[in-house]
């Protein structure tokens, strides 16, 4: 049988971001930006980097800044060409390479993650697709493949769905879908067991969903029919845990670091471990933490937070 590749990806960003408000007011969460770069961005670019071109995403109201995000900006870029700021302007025109198509679809209404996957059924069509949760900002490990790489380099093997999992502490499961299942390779499980948020007492395991799938279209007649689950939403695990019943679904333990940029804290983290990172701004900002005093007790300490 011919193997199938992966060519698109689902962006769910319809949410309300309401841990951020006020910023998330008037703007989609999904721009606001870690240094330099609205989070939409990170995850476009990282499912670009495993060879995906179409890129579909499912929006709401509020969200226009996101189509405008991946649209010619006309006057800026005539602006910026009058003043011969040709590095500014390639940095503008890299956020949709030509070889990059993009679609949009709206869904009318909260009633999940699974529903909004389910929005996007039409413009993916029958074929393997790839899902980006743009709240989990995932940096591959330095030079190496990005997360979504990695699994399309798994996807390509398998055939099969893909979720990326990582351990979390036992206190946090009512914030994952959380599998269980078989090794079947060093980092890779068949999952046989898939619950949303469950409580630690009830959990299976500790292996967490981080926000990167890639499903088969099979999903989407489960999703159709699936009845509200935690929350009360149509929640993507429960299709998925559906779906294990007809094909196989593996979770596969990335190499990475995920920061959740969908609560404050892991948004501050992403911030300042980027921004050390930024090839513009990385060494003043190091200097300049270096000779921040806020409330540590000696020069020790500092220097080990700062190399964590
Ligand atoms: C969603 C999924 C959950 C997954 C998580 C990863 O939850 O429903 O299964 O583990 O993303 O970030 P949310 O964070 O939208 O509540």
């Amino acid at each position: 049988m011919q193997k199938s590749t992966l060519k698109k990806a689902v962006f769910p960003v319809a949410g309300l971001g309401t841990r951020f408000l006020p910023a998330t007011k008037a703007s989609p969460k999904e721009m606001l930006p870690i240094v330099d770069k609205p989070l939409i961005q990170y995850a476009v670019e990282e499912a670009y980097s495993a060879g995906i071109r179409d890129m579909i995403f499912v929006t709401g109201r509020n969200k226009r800044a996101i189509e405008d995000h991946f649209d010619t900006a006309y006057e800026l870029e005539t602006e910026l060409e009058k003043a011969e700021k040709h590095e500014l302007l390639s940095l503008v025109r890299s956020v949709q390479p030509d070889d990059m198509t993009v679609s949009f679809v709206r869904q009318p209404r909260s009633l999940g993650l699974g529903h909004a996957v389910l929005c996007a059924e039409h413009l993916v069509g029958n074929e393997p697709f790839a899902v980006l949760l743009a709240d989990d900002l995932m940096v591959g490990p330095q030079g190496g493949m990005s997360v979504m790489a990695q699994m399309a380099e798994q996807f390509q093997e398998l055939q099969q769905s893909i979720l990326a999992v990582q351990e979390v502490p036992a206190e946090q499961t009512r914030r994952y879908g959380i599998v269980a299942g078989e090794m079947v390779g060093e980092h890779l499980m068949k999952v046989s067991h898939m619950v949303e948020k469950p409580a630690p007492e009830a959990a299976p395991s500790r292996m967490a969903v981080a926000g990167r799938y890639i499903l088969t279209p099979a999903v989407f007649e489960l999703l159709r029919h699936q009845p509200q689950g935690a929350g009360g939403e149509i929640q993507l695990t429960d299709g998925i845990a559906g779906l294990m019943q007809h094909e196989s679904v593996y979770a596969f333990q990335y190499q990475g670091k995920r920061y959740d940029c969908g609560s404050k804290e892991g948004f501050l983290e992403a911030t300042v471990e980027l921004a050390l990172q930024h090839p513009e701004v990385g060494a003043y900002f190091r200097n300049y933490l270096d000779h921040l005093q806020i409330g540590w007790s000696g020069k020790e300490r500092r220097a080990e937070n700062l190399e964590r």
